[in-house]
């Protein structure tokens, strides 16, 4: 296998540096996608002034954020003060939603500091325009912890919605045959077995996520130097279940450029920020990548290596 990985990005100051020069984003500006589809701006995503600029009057039916979560690997702030950060972020994208729309938001609890932020994230989303609508966690394969307490296995995903967004149930489908049969019941006065009543012989995802491989070097989307970055699998499945095709949807958030590339493969529009030159450079780069080869990631590559042959 390829073997020619980064590091990871917030972890080495010399390794930025030498990545800088070849980032085409400074902050404040904004990438255009000449096949005129998508957006990628270098900025806060806090600054409400900057987040109209990028969005340029347009609205989107649909919003995924992964802010960075207040643990480890991030500037780390009290819980108040992050939340009082997010309020800003999150009132911001509500206002750059359509009336009908989907608010997705991945965050993380702590469980060796009180479970924060997610449970003061919650509080907080209670006074805005919002509607708390499912509570979906993700889990993962690997886990962390110790063989004194549960291993640590999920990844948290809130969803809320504005007004009354479309939900497309056909995309909760998973590859996973149902197995539970004899759930009887009368329909039409004939004795139904659950099989025969269903959509479809496999089971929905519903707010249990228990199919979607994390993402690690030797997949094809792995994007090295991404320390966060989701399983396109995941957002893949938000974005079909949440939006049509040609519809906008908005990531404030974008590190490997996953909402993007997701939007790309499923034929929507897509507008995402990101604060870091380095990730901006690399979400463009994830796009054209895929443009041009069908590639989802570089694997055990990078976005900065020159293409062999
Ligand atoms: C958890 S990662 C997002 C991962 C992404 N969903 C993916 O799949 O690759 C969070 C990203 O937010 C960026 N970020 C941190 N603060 C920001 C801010 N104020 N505005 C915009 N982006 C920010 C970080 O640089 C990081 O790349």
């Amino acid at each position: 296998m390829h073997n020619n990985p980064l590091g990871r990005l917030d972890a080495s100051e010399d390794l930025r540096g030498r990545l800088l020069p070849f980032c085409r984003l400074e902050p404040e500006q904004i990438w255009q996608d000449p096949q005129g589809r998508h957006r990628v701006g270098c900025i806060d995503a806090a600054d409400e002034r900057a987040v109209a600029r990028l969005m340029a009057g347009d609205r989107a039916t649909l919003a995924i954020h992964d802010p960075p979560y207040n643990l480890v690997a991030f500037e780390e702030r009290t819980p108040t003060e992050y939340v009082a950060w997010c309020k800003r972020w999150v009132d911001t994208s509500i206002a750059t939603l359509t009336d009908d729309a989907s608010f997705y938001v991945w965050l993380g609890a702590d469980q060796r500091d009180g479970f924060q932020p997610l449970p003061d994230f919650m509080i907080m989303m209670r006074s805005t325009a919002l509607r708390a609508r499912s509570f979906i966690t993700l889990r993962n394969q690997r886990g962390y912890g110790t063989q004194k307490n549960w291993m640590a296995v999920r990844q948290e995903l809130l969803y809320y919605v504005k007004g009354d967004p479309l939900f497309l149930v056909d995309a909760e489908y998973t590859d996973i045959p149902k197995s539970v049969r004899g759930y009887y019941k009368a329909i039409g006065g004939k004795r139904t077995e659950n099989g025969e009543r269903g959509r479809s012989d496999t089971i929905r995802a519903g707010n249990v996520w228990i199919d979607v491989q994390q993402v690690f070097y030797r997949m094809e989307e792995n994007v090295s130097g991404c320390f966060a970055q989701k399983p396109l699998k995941a957002i893949d499945r938000i974005v079909r279940a949440s939006s049509q095709k040609g519809d906008l949807v908005s990531d404030f958030f974008a590190h490997a450029g996953t909402t993007l590339l997701a939007c790309e493969i499923a034929q929507r529009r897509c507008i995402t920020a990101e604060i870091d030159p380095i990730f901006c450079e690399i979400a463009i780069r994830r796009l054209e990548h895929y443009r041009k080869t069908g590639k989802t990631g570089w694997q055990n590559g990078n976005a900065f290596e020159i293409p062999s042959g």
